[in-house]
């Protein structure tokens, strides 16, 4: 099985070729990872977003993943309040940790703003609240904390994924992945994707080629057939395994796990925990997952966290929805919280 797993891995990356800002990536991830090491500093990488699976190489169309990036960006905030380093791999333009209060909302920023004597100042109605963001914001770049990756393909996350890992590896339980991101599960592999438009009109419809004008080896996996749209798309390999037992043996790894199914989630969860053998899931269900996560861990088996009734209205009815399990997990103090905020100092 495990032969398998790595055929797999190791096809993927031969196969479908690294992003054009790898590199620059890489080497910016080094840096800070190799800065923050010296100062003894806990490194957490946080992915947040949805990948995307392009259909053409020259990418018209596409299949996203749901998530507006308000987990990982939320949680990102709370790691820096509490002394990591961050790794923000997110797909771009997704919610970002301190703009997230000011951005992707109905009313625009200069919403906040007023005109005072010639001059741009902030409402008084939001100067509280916008104070304490820049406090936080400003003591977090004081100390370059915070490193900020972007992808957009599952493709480019999952290069990127296995190059920061990787990079994380010599700081052993003082790395920790919090992945938030949701992970395309099907996929279009490069030699089954045409270069081209795919055409509405069949009588268009020579794009079974590649960047070289070469027809594809493989039927492309997604073609105009008559007047349908057929998609045919390929498993992603699960990289939860490649990291725990290659990429970062010794990290901490807490994965996500996304239900639609309430009687699903934590027999999922539970699944995840048993095949991949990390340290802990958290498990959201879409409808709910502001207010409510359940955590499932080998220590301590199934937990819920939830945010109090009297709350929910008040965080979540607007941009100030949070990390859920983050805000509740702190009145209550519990060992789960220690697990994300704490460990491995
Ligand atoms: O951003 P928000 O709008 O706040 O929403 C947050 C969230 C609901 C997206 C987040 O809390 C969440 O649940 N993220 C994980 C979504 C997801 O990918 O779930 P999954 O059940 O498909 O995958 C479970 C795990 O397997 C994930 O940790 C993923 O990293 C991993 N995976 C997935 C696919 C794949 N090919 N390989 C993987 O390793």
């Amino acid at each position: 099985m495990a032969t398998t797993l790595d055929a797999a891995e190791r096809d993927y990356f031969t196969n479908n070729p690294p992003p054009k800002d790898l590199k620059a990536n890489t080497t910016l991830a080094r840096e800070f990872i190799g800065r923050h090491a010296d100062e003894g500093r806990r490194v957490v990488l946080v992915t947040s977003g949805g990948t995307t699976v392009p259909l053409e190489t020259q990418t018209v169309r596409y299949i996203d993943n749901f998530s507006a990036g308000t987990r990982g960006a939320t949680s990102a905030e709370y790691f820096l309040e509490n002394g990591y380093a961050v790794i923000f791999l997110h797909r771009q333009f997704s919610l970002l940790p301190y703009s997230r209060h000011y951005s992707h909302n109905t009313r625009s920023f200069l919403d906040f703003m007023k005109e005072e004597h010639g001059r741009v100042v902030v409402d008084e109605q939001h100067q509280e609240a916008m104070l304490r963001v820049l406090r936080q914001y400003e003591a977090m770049k004081r100390d370059n904390q915070l490193l900020i990756l972007s992808f957009v393909t599952i493709g480019e996350y999952l290069w990127n994924l296995r190059e920061v890992a990787q990079l994380m590896q010599p700081l052993g339980p003082k790395a920790m992945f919090y992945l938030a991101a949701a992970v395309s599960d099907f996929f279009v592999p490069q030699d089954r994707m045409v270069e081209h438009k795919i055409q509405s009109s069949e009588e268009f419809s020579a794009t079974n080629s590649d960047a070289k004008g070469n027809t594809l080896a493989r039927p492309p996996a997604a073609r105009t057939e008559g007047r349908s749209l057929v998609i045919d798309l390929e498993p992603v390999p699960k990289f939860l395994k490649q990291l725990v037992d290659t990429w970062s043996p010794d990290g901490i790894i807490v994965s996500f796990k996304l239900e639609t199914d309430p009687s699903m989630l934590v027999k999922k969860a539970q699944y995840s925990l048993n095949k991949y053998a990390h340290h802990l899931v958290i498990g959201n269900l879409l409808l709910t997952r502001k207010w409510e996560v359940v955590f499932v861990s080998a220590l301590e088996g199934e937990k819920w966290i939830r945010v109090p009734q009297n709350r929910r209205t008040k965080s979540f009815s607007g941009v100030e929805s949070m990390v859920g399990a983050a805000d509740a997990g702190r009145e209550k103090q519990d060992s789960h919280h220690s697990i994300i905020a704490d460990q491995g100092a």
